[in-house]
């Protein structure tokens, strides 16, 4: 079955084309006009999705050598995510699915994420721990099966990746923070300071990176050039920092369901330390790492979910709405 993905929820424009679990294309725009901000402008987002949309969904078409009328179903992003931009990829796919006669399908950004992991593993086994660690949100899920999720536990307060962009901006770097981060700290030591982990030590799924941000501006706020310290060894330890935190919980997760398959997810599951943290922390589990393209935000994993869903049935109505708000379930 021949199915588009279209995924507008925060600042990349994404459409894919899926056909039988094969994606056979997978286009995406990063929208960069936001680095000049340091963070994503809601109002900037939503007016280039709309630029965008038409332009980047006929390349996807394109490169998947299919025609237009023959997609299927449409699977779009319907949250969580900015309310704005949400709705232009929501109104494009309704507009699209009216005029092909298509089945629609609303998806959850952040199942799409987990299920990524599928796209590369097909032989991942039920049920594995997905460390979901984005933009917006830092969770550890059960998956028992496709569609059967329980929320083990998440963040108090900042997600993971927020923690990296905020980090950034208080050191000078540019937005998005987790690469610049990472590449920043290559040249550093990272145990040249102490930031705090929060949580590390409780008994529970849950972390807190609000603390640990103030801290580091703390910290800058009186540093100076001439310090002991550079730049690197300062990107270095705060990125342990929130590493750190990371594997804890992961290995606590690990702890408390039995549970032995380990994934990652989102944005921050690029990172190459925590990858590699994860690997010598967690070295009797087994392990899967999504393809570093399909972590950050693309359609390929809108349309593999979406086309899954419509085969299990589960078409929406066209009268459905934009969910900005996570509320703890994503199926
Ligand atoms: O999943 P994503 O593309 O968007 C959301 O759903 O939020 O994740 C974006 C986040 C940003 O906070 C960005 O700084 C972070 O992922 N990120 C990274 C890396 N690449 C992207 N964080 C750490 N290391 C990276 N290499
Ligand atoms: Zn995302």
């Amino acid at each position: 079955m021949i199915v588009l993905g279209i995924e507008t929820s925060c600042d990349e424009t994404a459409a894919s084309i899926c056909n039988d679990g094969k994606i056979l294309s997978n286009v995406v725009g990063s929208q960069v006009i936001h680095s000049d901000y340091g963070g994503v402008i809601p109002e900037l987002a939503s007016r280039e999705h709309e630029r965008l949309l038409n332009i980047l969904t006929a390349k996807a078409i394109k490169s998947a050598n299919i025609k237009i009328e023959e997609i299927e179903g449409i699977a779009v992003t319907n949250g969580p995510g900015l309310s704005g931009a949400l709705l232009t990829g929501v109104s494009f796919a309704k507009g699209l699915a009216l005029g092909l006669n298509a089945k629609i399908i609303s998806i959850n950004h952040l199942e799409a994420h987990i299920i990524a992991n599928l796209l590369d593993n097909s032989d991942i086994e039920y049920p594995f721990l997905c460390l979901l660690v984005s933009g917006g949100h830092t969770q550890i899920w059960l998956i028992k099966n496709l569609a059967d999720y329980i929320l083990l536990g998440e963040t108090r307060d900042d997600a993971a990746g927020e923690a990296f962009d905020k980090g950034a901006r208080i050191l000078g770097l540019n937005y998005p923070g987790g690469p610049e981060i990472e590449k920043c700290a290559k040249n550093g030591n990272d145990s040249r300071l102490e930031f705090p982990r929060a949580l590390i030590n409780s008994n529970a799924v849950e972390f807190s990176f609000s603390g640990l941000k103030t801290s580091l501006l703390y910290f800058m706020d009186s540093f100076e050039e001439s310090s002991e310290y550079s730049i690197s060894d300062i990107a270095a330890s705060y990125q342990k920092a929130i590493i750190d935190c990371l594997v804890a919980k992961i290995k606590l997760a690990v702890k408390l369901t039995g549970v032995n398959t380990v994934s990652i997810a989102g944005g921050v599951a690029k990172n190459e330390i925590l990858r590699k943290s994860i690997d010598k922390n967690l070295k009797n589990n087994k392990i899967f790492f999504p393809d570093l393209k399909y972590c950050t935000d693309n359609a390929a994993m809108i349309s593999y979910l979406g086309e899954k869903k419509i085969k299990m049935g589960k078409c929406s109505h066209i009268s459905f709405s934009i969910n900005p708000n996570f509320n703890s379930k994503i199926s």
